[in-house]
């Protein structure tokens, strides 16, 4: 595998690519991160992944100074998975207009409304953040087919909208989240839990399932299912931003005319944020 840290060295080693599936990532790779590997090496002939801690994606009080970074380690995943590129560019590379602290001259991309609610809501500028980052490694990969995790499903949203309304010619697909077998959702936050916590972040998952059995047999009376399920989980001393079962297809709240469902929960465990979805029928 090919590790490539400039914009130079990606646009020539990539020039001759016809069919390149691509998986942007922060690093600190686990198996779900390695799925989508797995995925883009099903759907495209050149596999490049990216390891950029993005900036622009982290509010003022989050974990941007310590979030984990284990470049060897992720470097042997993607070799052992089959990765064929992997970029990894610094800060200046990716924006050189940003001095670390203030976008000065750093053009942004505005996301839809939509991504001011749910994750948006407790985190203001992130999914432009977002968008922004995945807009600019589009335009330097210039990808056929890119994927990404539906353990970030309002993100898969944004990034839909994105190559939507920007006519972008990439084929978005969504990898299934992968789990422990406890069923706690893959994370690289998960590292900041202790094995105490470990064991009861799987509650945040059980109370989505239960959410979801709620709906099949039959209830749907929506807000009341999330204010018991956020009730449960405060009891067992989690902090809850938000649990909101929604159209799977366009995020708004859930109706019961809607078949295609996904409930979407984010909430704190001491002082880590986790999140979690399950996308689901109604009948
Ligand atoms: P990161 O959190 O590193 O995730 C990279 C990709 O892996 C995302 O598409 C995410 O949804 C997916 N992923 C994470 N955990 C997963 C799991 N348990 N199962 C399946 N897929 C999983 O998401 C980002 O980075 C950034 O926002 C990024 C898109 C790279 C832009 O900076």
């Amino acid at each position: 595998m090919q590790r490539i840290h400039t914009v130079k060295e990606l646009r020539s080693s990539l020039k001759a690519q016809k069919n390149i599936a691509f998986v942007p990532t922060m690093g600190n790779l686990h198996d779900g991160h390695i799925a989508l590997i797995s995925l883009a090496k099903q759907h495209g002939d050149c596999v490049v992944a990216s390891i950029f801690v993005n900036p622009l994606q982290f509010g003022p009080n989050e974990d941007l100074a310590n979030y984990p970074r284990t470049l060897e380690a992720d470097c042997k995943k993607l070799t052992d998975a089959g990765a064929d590129i992997v970029f990894i560019p610094n800060v200046q590379e990716m924006y050189p207009d940003f001095d670390g602290e203030h976008l000065n001259q750093t053009m942004t991309i505005t996301p839809p409304p939509i991504a001011a609610e749910l994750c948006g809501a407790s985190r203001p500028g992130h999914f432009s953040g977002v968008a922004t980052v995945v807009m600019k490694l589009f335009n330097l990969v210039m990808p056929q087919i890119a994927i990404f995790g539906k353990k970030d499903f309002q993100q898969v949203y944004v990034i839909k909208e994105l190559v939507r309304q920007f006519n972008l010619p990439i084929r978005i697909i969504a990898g299934d989240t992968v789990r422990e077998t406890s069923g706690l959702a893959m994370s690289s936050r998960n590292g900041y839990l202790t094995p105490a916590q470990k064991a009861e972040a799987t509650q945040l998952y059980q109370c989505l399932v239960n959410i979801v059995h709620a709906v099949k047999q039959g209830n749907t009376r929506f807000t009341d299912l999330e204010q018991a399920a956020s009730q449960t989980l405060s009891q067992q001393g989690w902090l809850v931003d938000y649990i909101s079962v929604r159209a799977a297809s366009t995020l708004k709240p859930a109706t019961n005319q809607d078949n295609e469902l996904i409930v979407l929960a984010a909430a704190k465990l001491g002082s880590t944020r986790l999140i979690d979805n399950i996308d689901f029928c109604a009948k």
